[in-house]
């Protein structure tokens, strides 16, 4: 990754605080940027891509990450997850029956995929980016090195860089509308002077890209079943069929 700028020393002098960056983080895939010479340049990964797909895979040997672990998803489907976000914070019951999961193990669900404290430092009703999946991302933050400076709601994060832009007259009600791959979110938001006033916010994690994608390829199983009498059954099969069908859906 390019060297990123140093924030500004704090008023009064002393020694410039580290850089920062801000991280999409989506079920899809993960864009990194940072403010470099005064504007937000979106950061390359080792690969030269400017989003990194959000897939992980482990084999005998090692664990892979972005591109690498989609490129081998098909051969290696029992041990590859795709959209780790949907997984955030939840228990294996919750999520055994995502197609993205890709029929991982409970025992290794459990003990590698979800942070050991969790559970006991947060129940209750779960929402999008809820408790349990904002201490999820912050545990996966500190297991980087990272720092998490503040944890921003997509659409909120949208409406700032609205207002940053000023593309927008003010005092204005705005609506911004996120269809992601892992969720739909809503929020009605009132930006004046700069600043932006959350009204409202709503979100469904069952309505996103990869529920799209099961969808079809549900439809094409049905269809294969129908015509020529074979069933799909084997999660390889079901793993090109997805690949397939996010390509046709594109
Ligand atoms: N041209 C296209 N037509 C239809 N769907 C598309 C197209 N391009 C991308 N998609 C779908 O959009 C989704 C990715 O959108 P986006 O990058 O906004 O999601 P994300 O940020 O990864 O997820 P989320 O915000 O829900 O956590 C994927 O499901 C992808 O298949
Ligand atoms: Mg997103």
């Amino acid at each position: 990754m390019p060297p990123v700028d140093p924030a500004p020393p704090p008023e009064g002098g002393g020694r410039p605080r580290p850089a920062a960056i801000g991280i999409d983080f989506g079920t899809s895939k993960c864009c990194v940027a940072a403010v470099r010479d005064g504007r937000v340049d979106v950061l390359e990964n080792e690969l030269g891509q400017k989003t990194t797909p959000f897939c992980v895979a482990f084999n005998s040997q090692q664990r892979l990450v972005g591109s690498d672990a989609l490129d081998q998803a098909v051969v290696n489907c029992a041990n590859t997850v795709h959209a780790v976000k949907s997984f955030l914070g939840r228990t294996y019951e919750e999520v055994k029956d995502m197609s993205s999961l890709c029929g991982i193990e409970k025992n290794y669900y459990d003990n590698e995929c979800q942070p050991r404290n969790l559970w006991t430092s947060s129940r209750g009703p779960r929402n999008p980016l809820g408790n349990a999946q904002r201490l999820a991302v912050k545990y996966a933050a500190q297991v980087a090195g990272l720092e998490v400076l503040e944890l921003i709601n997509e659409t909120t994060a949208a409406g700032v860089a609205f207002v940053d832009n000023r593309t927008v007259k003010t005092p204005a009600v705005i609506a911004v509308v996120d269809f992601g791959a892992g969720k739909l979110d809503v929020s009605i938001m009132k930006v004046r002077d700069g600043s932006v006033q959350v009204m409202a916010a709503a979100g469904n994690t069952n309505i996103g890209g990869c529920n799209l994608d099961d969808e079809l390829v549900d439809h094409c199983v049905g269809v294969i079943q129908g015509r020529h009498e074979y069933i799909v059954k084997e999660k390889k099969q079901r793993e090109r069929l997805r690949i397939a069908c996010v390509k046709a859906k594109k």
